[in-house]
């Protein structure tokens, strides 16, 4: 094999997880029975994937975030049946960030993730080597998967049971597949690389203390430099790298991380240890918006509308055969995404678009906010809000875009744009 390539197995598998003490839960994973294994790759890198379906239902093994043709990307139109196996490979063209991977047939997407199917993908570079950022990983360099789910009286997975109007709300929160984690932290600078990888849910995180924090990551890279924040939302599939201070908080009383109504989302255990002292370069990226991108024309207007199952863009469900827009490669192009409230009012979307990080150039005609100026791939609209962004397609292929409340994309709110 190539030296400076990766191979890699994934195998989605279905198995059994102790979630809860002696019990026994049915689940879905990667490699293993829940979730999946963290895949590491370098920029420059060649890689190969042997994907295999394990499972004995449809499923396709989805980069979200990753910068690959359209038939590496793994859509609904890349489906394999039980049993069934492709090898994609790719050129990891992008630069350091933290992005994932999920199934996503037709219909089924939704179920296959609240069942298990979700991994992390870290990709490193030249840059963000170079850094000094906390990089221990499980140490001071922590991923978090956030996801809630319903268990009923047998301690099964219940994905009807969670089923609201807008898709599944659990009410237990699992913080890597785990019930009620601790967090074991020396007092020191602990990156945390969070994920919101519920089907419906959104979170808001802060401290308990209201002490601040800085995000240093977006979905698809660094920021140009940390923004100090008090709290963060996340809405599905988007992510943020955060770096918490230990050394610098009062560690007297409990620390955790809550959600906006005051509810612990992951409570944390600081040892006595001072831990290793690191700085947060003060500039870590070059990130920018030109002026021709600023001046572009925008060229697709997308309405997302509705809500429950009544779910559209542009008025219309998705439709596989339906090819909504076309794109020419690395050619940029400024959407416009309007989220049409309803006459009860509308809710966010959080709306992803496949094969591309693209930059947010205006939230209702403002700039975005500082933490948002950085490469995104999902990002929250809210009800009667307007959002452009500037997106380049590096490869060929077809991509959805969608929004990323699992349950709304499986109810059609998704859509195709071809890149010839
Ligand atoms: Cu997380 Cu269609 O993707
Ligand atoms: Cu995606
Ligand atoms: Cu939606």
């Amino acid at each position: 094999d190539d030296e400076k390539g990766s191979v890699y197995t994934v195998r989605a598998q279905k198995g059994k997880t102790e979630i809860f003490d002696g019990t026994e839960t049915v689940t879905y994973g990667y490699n293993g029975s829940f979730l999946g294994p963290m895949i590491r790759l370098e920029k420059g890198d060649t890689v190969k994937i042997k994907t295999v379906n394990e499972l004995d239902e449809e499923t396709t093994f989805h980069w979200h975030g990753l910068e690959v043709a359209g038939s590496a990307d793994g859509g609904p139109h890349e489906s394999l049946k039980p049993g069934e196996e492709k090898v994609i490979e790719f050129k990891v063209e992008q630069e350091a960030s933290t992005l994932w991977f999920h199934p996503h047939p037709e219909g089924k997407t939704a179920e296959q993730v609240y069942n298990g199917l979700a991994g992390l993908i870290y990709i490193e570079d030249d840059n963000s080597k170079s850094l000094g950022l906390p990089n221990e990983y499980g140490k001071n360099d922590i991923p978090l998967i956030f996801q809630d789910r319903t268990f009923d009286d047998k301690k099964q997975l219940n994905f009807s049971a969670a089923m609201n109007d807008d898709g599944t709300i659990g009410d237990t929160l699992l913080i890597n597949g785990t019930l009620n984690p601790k967090l074991a932290v020396n007092k020191e600078k602990v990156r945390l690389r969070l994920l919101n990888g519920s089907n419906a849910r959104n979170y808001t995180f802060k401290l308990n203390t209201g002490d601040s924090f800085v995000q240093i990551a977006t979905d698809g890279g660094f920021l140009n430099k940390p923004v100090t924040l008090k709290e963060i939302t996340l809405t599905p599939s988007e992510r943020a790298e955060i770096v918490i201070d230990f050394s610098q908080l009062d560690t007297e009383n409990e620390l955790a991380l809550i959600n906006e109504d005051g509810s612990i989302l992951l409570p944390f255990e600081v040892s006595d240890q001072n831990g290793k002292v690191s700085e947060i370069p003060g500039e870590m990226n070059n990130f920018s918006i030109t002026e021709e991108e600023k001046s572009l024309p925008v060229t697709k207007k997308l309405e997302l509308f509705g809500m429950m199952d009544q779910v559209t863009i542009n008025g219309k469900k998705f439709d596989p055969e339906r090819i909504d827009f076309t794109q020419q490669q690395g050619e940029t192009e400024v959407w416009e995404i309007y989220n049409k409230p309803d006459e009860m009012g509308g809710m966010i979307h959080p709306f992803h678009i496949h094969g591309a990080q693209f930059k947010i150039l205006s939230r209702n005609g403002e700039e975005p906010p500082e933490n948002e100026r950085g490469w995104k791939d999902s990002i929250s609209i809210h009800p009667d809000e307007t959002v452009k962004i500037a997106i380049q397609f590096k490869h060929k292929g077809v991509y959805m875009f969608h929004c990323h409340i699992l349950e709304h994309e499986d109810n059609g709110m998704m859509g195709q744009v071809k890149v010839e």
